[in-house]
């Protein structure tokens, strides 16, 4: 491959910020300097812009069955594209394990969708549904020799997706022996199952209801006792999409007391809260993910958490259904729950739109710094799920993940020019500054401006190494 010389960057990482020229060589950095010259490179001139490592989204579901038939509406090829015009280069998604299935099995149904639709790299956390001695006796496997080190279970859904406490501890304790992580979606799903039965009964089928029959002290209590599960067990825990200031209080406890707790948030519980539910009709479905979204004072307790490292990460949990049944087929939208909030598909779009939110409600809204911005969007997915030092980081021997981001310009943010193919956008209209430029996979040009130079297929699995024994 020749050779590619990004020159008079702001380099930041999650640590450094200086200037520098950054020499590609084979899709790794090979140099690092302050005045490069090498003749037969590609040169790009980073001058005024920031050079950052590519963004991590560590939770991600494209082309992802809901049962039923309800699938999401990003496919990987188009959810890749989608992120990488948003600054992200790996994504981590999930590999289904349904019930009586075994969690290699699932695994390689979603290597082989993957494979020739990604623009992207990618890797899998595992989903177990269904924890029998089998798909234990896997486990160990798929850490070692698959690169599979991260798996999910979930407190929520109860008959679907849901495993119980004893379930939990049995997996916590099969995958902490290998040094793996568990990732949980904690919020007590009986007590949510029977306020949403109560709802119904009542008559109570808008979407607003999806927001009042999932509380924030069920999240809340959800996330204490996993905690203390694992805490039981030996093994770091990694609660995903937190929202609510009750589950935050649990972590931040945990933590105040040496255990291994983590946890992300995402963009939605930062930049939007629960007033979305009084939207007219049936518009507020758009915002019907779960946990829901929240009250103003935990958006304050979030990037308060993100500040003091009480929260690692931010992810997008892109789990994108169109709003309207034409643009992609009433499957794969909103309109399956019209007349039930309980059947409305949960989730909701943003892969394309971390980075830029983040910049401009975080560093530009002086909430955190822009090392900070660097370790939340890339460095600390990166070390949490096992790819760091691969990724993550700008250093000689990393790959060449890069993005050249321009921190002045403003842009609006709307579904009629993001690349995902969902047909609304939780923050249309919002103005945010900063925007990305260009994007480097692997040292290779994908995303110039509004132009388009990846490929599918051209993203890598990427085996992930166990890093629940080094956090
Ligand atoms: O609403 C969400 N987060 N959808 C994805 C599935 C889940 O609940 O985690
Ligand atoms: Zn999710």
């Amino acid at each position: 491959m020749s050779k590619v010389l990004v020159k008079n960057g702001r380099i930041v990482t999650a640590i450094d910020d200086y200037l520098g020229d950054i020499l590609i060589e084979n899709g790794r950095i090979d140099a690092i300097g302050r005045s490069l010259d090498v003749a037969d490179a590609e040169v790009h001139d980073a001058d005024g812009l920031l050079v950052m490592p590519g963004g991590i989204d560590a939770h991600v579901h494209m082309e992802t069955p809901m049962g039923n038939g309800v699938e999401t509406c990003d496919s990987f090829e188009t959810g890749t594209r989608s992120a990488a015009f948003g600054g992200t280069t790996t994504i981590v998604d999930f590999a289904q394990q349904f019930k009586g299935d075994s969690p290699k099995a699932a695994l390689e149904r979603r290597l082989a969708a993957a494979e020739p639709q990604c623009n992207i790299d990618y890797g899998f956390h595992a989903i177990l549904t269904d924890v029998h001695e089998q798909a234990l006796s896997e486990l160990p496997d798929m850490v070692n020799r698959e690169g599979v080190s991260s798996f999910k279970l979930y407190m929520a859904y109860p008959d679907v997706l849901m495993v119980d406490d004893a379930d939990i501890y049995r997996t916590m304790r099969k995958v902490g022996d290998h040094g793996g992580m568990v990732n949980l979606h904690a919020e007590n799903g009986v007590v949510i199952q029977a306020l949403i039965e109560e709802a119904l009964a009542a008559g109570n089928t808008s979407p607003k209801y999806h927001q009042l029959t999932r509380p924030q002290l069920m999240e809340g209590e959800a996330t204490h006792r996993v905690i203390r599960i694992a805490e039981l067990a030996e093994v770091p825990v990694y609660i995903v999409h937190l929202s609510a200031r009750e589950a935050l209080e649990a972590v931040v406890e945990a933590r105040d007391r040496g255990i291994h707790a983590f946890a992300e948030t995402c963009p939605h519980y930062l930049f939007l809260d629960n007033s979305e539910y009084d939207r007219p009709g049936f518009d507020s479905a758009k915002f019907v993910m779960t946990p829901p979204l929240r009250d103003r004072e935990c958006q304050e307790a979030l990037w308060r958490g993100l500040r003091f490292d009480d929260l690692q990460v931010v992810s997008t949990d892109h789990c994108p259904f169109c709003f309207n049944e034409k643009a992609h087929g009433l499957l794969k939208s909103k309109q399956v729950g019209h007349d039930d909030f309980s059947k409305i598909p949960n989730g909701a779009p943003g892969v394309e739109f971390r980075l830029p939110l983040l910049f401009d409600g975080g560093v530009k809204g002086g909430r955190i710094n822009l090392n900070r911005f660097v370790q939340l969007m890339s460095t600390a997915p990166a070390k949490m799920f096992g790819l760091f030092p691969r990724k993550g980081t700008i250093a000689v021997g990393s790959d060449a993940d890069l993005v050249l981001f321009d921190a002045n310009e403003t842009h609006t943010l709307s579904a009629k020019t993001h690349h995902s193919n969902v047909d609304y956008s939780l923050f249309e209209g919002r103005e945010v500054t900063g925007k990305v430029r260009k994007v480097f996979l692997r040292g290779e040009l994908i995303v110039d401006g509004d132009q388009w130079l990846g490929r599918a297929g051209m993203g890598q699995f990427q085996k992930r190494s166990a890093s629940g024994r080094v956090l």
